[in-house]
């Protein structure tokens, strides 16, 4: 495993990382949890990712209760959150969809104890708030890092300009200025982060953990043949991944890939996940899994990313650039 700057800021993330959206408290529970980091800390990863609105909450304290029964010491790993959604379902003002100060304060100090951490190492905001001033988020994220409840932060599904204005406001009035962004980037997902964001990389240092590197498990060929019955394809919560899983001219171009992997000796879901870290903006993959025997097949990605020649990677531009965004 290779460590790479989380942009300009010093912090070295593991070039691939593991998430716990959709799985933790879901179809993880701390025991496992346990397990599945202990396997990714042994493989190298040291940053792992959470949100608030992950299981309403529940993701972060199953994170929070698997580190305190790992017991590594607080230096060897980066963990993050982030806010926007709230937790309450009731769709109160102040509580929900909102990057404004009054949520923000107490959704860090709700975090940090759902985690029983005193201190988070990356808070993102976790979309754009087009009916907060940009200006009260930027003062509200550096005011939690001064506050030395968190470390780093950054944004997540932000457009360009509106990263750029952030970035800006906390320059001119010397404020703790975001680090990174959090796009979605998969071989169907590009436009984002090898398009919108050039500028930033060089202009700002902008650093990149990308999301869904398998395009929720699309790209390991699972939905070939219709939707496995204990895939996160067929929970009904997520039912709107359904066409996208199921899309016939992508499975197509996966089974494509199948023999291009198989000339490195590596899996598609391998192949695309070295894919997205072969992209040097890329400061971490976070990865996804729901088992520990996923989890274990997809660091060895790792070990893939350095055999993506440049011939190997037109063979895979050829059958996946037409199809993605
Ligand atoms: N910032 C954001 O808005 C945002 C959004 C989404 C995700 N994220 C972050 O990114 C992380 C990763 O996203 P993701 O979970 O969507 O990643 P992903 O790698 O695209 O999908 C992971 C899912 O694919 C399936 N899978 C993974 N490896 C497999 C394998 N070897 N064989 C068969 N199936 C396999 C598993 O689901 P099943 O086994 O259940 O089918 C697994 O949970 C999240 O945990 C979260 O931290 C952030």
């Amino acid at each position: 495993m290779q460590y790479r700057r989380l942009g300009r800021a010093g912090l070295q993330v593991s070039e691939l990382s593991l998430g716990s959206w959709v799985t933790y408290a879901n179809q993880v529970d701390v025991n496992a949890a346990v397990e599945m980091m202990a396997a990714a800390y042994d493989a190298g990863v040291n940053f792992f990712d959470n949100a608030e609105a992950y299981a309403g909450g529940k993701s972060e304290e199953v994170m929070g209760a698997a580190l305190k029964k790992l017991g590594w010491a607080r230096l060897n790993y980066t963990v993050s959150t982030k806010f926007f959604w709230g937790l309450s379902d009731a769709v109160t003002v102040n509580r929900k969809n909102t990057l404004n100060r009054k949520y923000l304060m107490q959704a860090i100090d709700g975090s940090l104890q759902r985690f029983g951490l005193d201190h988070l190492d990356l808070v993102y905001c976790h979309r754009a708030d087009p009916n907060t001033p940009i200006e009260e988020t930027v003062h509200a994220m550096s005011d939690m890092i001064t506050q030395g409840k968190a470390l780093y932060w950054g944004t997540s599904e932000w457009s360009a300009a509106d990263i750029r204005a952030a970035w800006d406001i906390a320059d001119r009035h010397h404020l703790h200025k975001p680090v990174v962004e959090q796009p979605q980037y998969h071989l169907f997902h590009r436009e984002k982060v090898e398009q919108e964001f050039a500028r930033l990389y060089d202009d700002i240092g902008l650093g990149l953990t990308t999301w869904s590197p398998l395009a929720s498990g699309l790209l390991t060929g699972k939905y070939k043949a219709g939707i496995p019955a204990d895939s996160r394809g067929a929970m009904q919560s997520l039912s709107f991944l359904q066409d996208g899983l199921t899309d016939k001219a992508k499975n197509e171009a996966v089974a494509k890939l199948e023999p291009i992997a198989r000339d490195l000796g590596a899996t598609t879901a391998q192949l695309a996940i070295a894919w997205v870290a072969k992209n040097p903006r890329v400061s971490s993959v976070i990865t996804g899994a729901s088992s520990v025997k996923q989890l274990k097949d997809n660091l060895k990605a790792a070990e893939i990313i350095p055999k993506l020649t440049p011939d190997v990677l037109k063979r895979i531009d050829e059958i996946t650039a037409p199809l993605a965004a």
